[in-house]
């Protein structure tokens, strides 16, 4: 069994013009590529060992990240199955030349399968849920996760 606050991620980088379009946003697909390499050294650091992504769900975009704006993101665990880990990502986008706070600008649902060295799925270590948070997210994720299984089929 493994804590959440063991397996979280955190993964900063300023945005650069060549990640944002012509008018200085940043593409969306920029944002999302950080999100899945966080999320990945979460699902990782849970497993020990490789881990694929096959899934992401309530990818939302709260605000527009401009080119020089530092973008924070942070993973951590919502749910293991028994192959399988659900980890919220959550992107915070701080602008490094004025006093403002951070601010939330995406979040999302990333899965993730742990991978054995010949290539298939392997057991991951159950979650141990240490605040009244975490076991809201856990039982509201495990349902999406049992939804899912029931349509799979
Ligand atoms: C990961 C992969 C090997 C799993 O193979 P599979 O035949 O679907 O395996 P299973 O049916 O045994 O499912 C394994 C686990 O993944 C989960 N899973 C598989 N596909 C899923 C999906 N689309 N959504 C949610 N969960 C999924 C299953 O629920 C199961 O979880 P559990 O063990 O915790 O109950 C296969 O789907 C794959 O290779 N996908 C491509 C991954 C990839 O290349 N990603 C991009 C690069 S990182």
């Amino acid at each position: 069994m493994k804590s959440i606050s063991e397996s979280k991620s955190i993964l900063s980088e300023v945005m650069l013009p060549n990640q944002a379009n012509p008018t200085g946003i940043v593409h969306g697909g920029e944002i999302m590529k950080i999100m899945d390499s966080c999320g990945g050294v979460a699902a990782m650091r849970h497993a020990k060992t490789n881990a694929v992504t096959v899934r992401v769900d309530e990818l939302v975009f709260y605000k527009s990240i401009k080119v020089g704006q530092l973008v924070i993101c942070e993973a951590e665990l919502a749910f293991a199955g028994k192959t399988s880990m659900e980890v919220k990502i959550t992107v915070k986008v701080e602008d490094l030349v004025s006093e403002c706070s951070s601010e939330i600008a995406l979040t999302a649902f990333f899965t993730y399968v742990a991978l054995d060295n010949t290539g298939k799925p392997c057991p991951v270590p159950e979650l141990i849920i240490e605040t009244e948070e975490q076991k809201k997210t856990f039982e509201l994720r495990k349902q999406k996760y049992l939804d899912i299984k029931k349509y799979r089929k």
